[in-house]
């Protein structure tokens, strides 16, 4: 199964989601990697810090994206689990990653500068699903989501309009989220049990919907 994590704007949460998420899925007992597309190659950066204690996940790099869908199958070959930390800016190898997916993940942040680039991500996804013709499940996952403030709840409504679903768990503004990257680890292996509890949920929620999409 093929997991893309993209968005159209840069530091939405892509990388943070696909290491918390391979990290479930590998103490779940998948066997799971990572394809970092990202030029900056954080992912393969936190990897490197990542302890033997801990489930191994590999990461793989791909920078500028060329053979991905060639990569993507010889690696299918050996893991259950592909997780595509995508690219900071909607370009060609987005399109890639969203044709590749059997499920997409969309983080966002609740503010309006998201939602507009939203709109922009809209016309790519539809386009790659007419070019894939088969339905491309995807789904809005907001992060650093502070329900108590209005704007919150407007941008939760404005994307449950839309035809891409949101999930219900959203992940809160944690120190956690920052800590774990540089400690090579993932909430769940981590020291807040806030950011552990959001993270399960979230996870728990995406199986839901993978056995969905695999039925
Ligand atoms: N829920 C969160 N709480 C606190 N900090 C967060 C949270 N999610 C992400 N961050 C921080 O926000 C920054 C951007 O996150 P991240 O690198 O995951 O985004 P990205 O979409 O992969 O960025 P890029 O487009 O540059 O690849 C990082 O410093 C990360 O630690
Ligand atoms: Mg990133």
């Amino acid at each position: 199964m093929i997991i893309s994590v993209t968005s159209l704007k840069g530091g939405v949460g892509k990388s943070t989601l696909s290491q918390n998420l391979a990290v479930c899925f590998a103490h779940a007992g998948y066997k799971v990697c990572i394809i970092d597309v990202d030029t900056n190659q954080s992912t393969i950066r936190w990897s490197g810090l990542r302890s033997e204690d801990n489930p191994a996940i590999p990461v793989f790099g791909q920078p500028d994206g060329i053979e991905l869908s060639k990569n993507v199958k010889i690696l299918a070959r050996d893991y259950e689990v592909i997780v595509i930390d995508g690219t900071p800016s909607l370009n060609k190898v987005t399109s890639k990653i969203i044709l590749l997916a059997d499920v997409l993940l969309i983080p966002i942040l609740p503010s309006g500068l998201d939602m507009w680039a939203t709109e922009q991500f809209m016309e790519r996804y539809q386009d790659a699903v007419h070019e894939k013709e088969a339905p491309i499940p995807a789904y809005f996952i907001l992060n650093q989501f502070q329900s108590n403030i209005n704007l919150a709840k407007e941008v939760r409504d404005v994307l449950e309009d839309s035809s891409i679903p949101v999930f219900q768990t959203t992940l809160g503004t944690r120190t956690a989220y920052r800590e774990a990257v540089i400690k090579g680890v993932g909430v769940v292996e981590y020291k807040d049990p806030k950011a552990k509890t959001e993270l399960v949920n979230l996870f728990n929620e995406l199986i839901k919907y993978v056995e969905v999409v695999n039925n």
